[in-house]
């Protein structure tokens, strides 16, 4: 739906020195150079050497949070019709009762300085867990190194957010590696070529009349966007969206996944066209999504005719990586050309490291 101020704010997403102004921080360039970065990624994902007793495990845990967590997410889908051992994302203090020693875990800081997987770690140990850390220094590195744990070492200098090719990728191959999934780095290599291709047409230079980012960040401005995929890489590619509003354009905003929605959230569509009016819709639409969901989809269409739009962003590529990360590159740049329309700088997150600063605070008083 159009606003009087759209093309005011259109012409802000196509002055490209402005925009470059409200970003210090740099946040265009790392996401642009996404490809880049898998490609480096999966150059280093070879150099951590395995003790052979990793293999053949009967379950596998990727611990870590916000940024760092969405690689469990994001591996779980990857490999969920590939490997015959179950794969759970952890995003907090505790272990689940099942892990011991016949568990794969992954500990997953892009700082190192998490304390919910700096105690996951500990427990992982104490069960005598098979584990792998990844990260970029700090205490989770320094303790991997001091107990002999293999350690994947990937470059320091990013907002953890930024780095989700060098925290997913090793994993991925070290999964291949073990023999518990089939070698994806052909679909890493595809993701590679796509990512760079779709750069061209949607990053800060490519104009807001065909840049389909920048058109985005213009349809859910001044509204709460509601990001809806379906149980699969959409579903993954939807939280990654909702987490980058979030943090990058210090925004609200919310996912969820058919056809799970049709079971609870699509009753206050059809009950409250006053709030509706204030939501956008994204609908993230693969081509492998389930028929009977593509058919709810468009039946769930017909109640959100209150909604201030709905708009529907389709994956490219063949492979699940490719696809995933298509998906997630776009919704990367629109929350950065939303953050600008918001005139916020995309890199601090203030309030996250608030939470940090205080509770370690809190520790070294022994409060806890
Ligand atoms: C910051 C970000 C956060 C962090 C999270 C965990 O860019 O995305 O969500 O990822 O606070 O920190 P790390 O990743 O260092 O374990």
């Amino acid at each position: 739906m159009m606003t009087h101020l759209e093309p005011e704010l259109e012409l802000l997403l196509d002055d490209v020195d402005e925009m470059r102004r409200r970003d210090p921080g740099g946040m265009l360039n790392l996401v642009r150079g996404f490809s880049g970065q898998l490609q480096e990624a999966l150059r280093i994902s070879d150099n951590t050497e395995l003790p052979p007793n990793l293999g053949g495990l009967r379950n596998i845990v990727i611990a870590g949070l916000g940024g760092s967590g969405i690689t469990g997410d994001i591996i779980r889908e990857q490999t969920s019709d590939e490997t015959s051992v179950p794969v759970v994302a952890v995003k907090g203090y505790d272990l689940p009762a099942f892990v011991n020693s016949k568990t794969l875990v992954f500990a997953v800081s892009y700082s190192g300085n998490t304390e919910e997987t700096l105690g996951v770690y500990e427990t992982a140990r104490a069960r005598g867990a098979g584990l792998v850390c990844v990260t970029s220094g700090g205490q989770l590195l320094e303790a991997a190194r001091s107990d002999d744990v293999p350690v994947v070492v990937v470059p320091g200098g990013f907002p953890p957010r930024c780095a989700l090719a060098y925290l997913f990728t090793p994993i991925l191959v070290i999964l291949g590696r073990l023999g518990y999934t089939e070698d994806r780095r052909e679909a890493i290599a595809e993701a590679i070529q796509l990512t760079e291709d779709l750069t061209t047409v949607i990053d800060p230079e490519a104009p807001a009349s065909v840049n389909q980012a920048k058109r985005l960040a213009l349809a859910i401005y001044g509204k709460v966007p509601l990001i809806y995929g379906s149980t699969g890489i959409t579903s993954v590619a939807a939280l990654r969206w909702k987490t980058q509003i979030n943090e990058n354009s210090k925004a609200h905003a919310f996912w969820n996944v058919f056809p799970e929605l049709n079971h609870n959230e699509i009753v206050g569509w059809s009950a409250q066209p006053d709030i509706s009016r204030a939501l956008h819709v994204v609908l993230l639409r693969d081509k492998e999504d389930h028929l009977k969901v593509q058919r709810r989809i468009e039946i769930t269409k017909e109640f959100m005719t209150e909604a201030s739009g709905v708009s529907e962003v389709f994956s490219h590529g063949k492979t699940k990586e490719a696809r995933l990360l298509s998906l997630i590159h776009i919704g990367d740049f629109t929350s950065l050309y939303l953050a600008f329309l918001y005139d916020q700088d995309p890199t601090p997150i203030w309030a996250i490291e608030y939470f940090k600063e205080r509770l370690a605070d809190e520790n070294e008083r022994g409060s806890w």
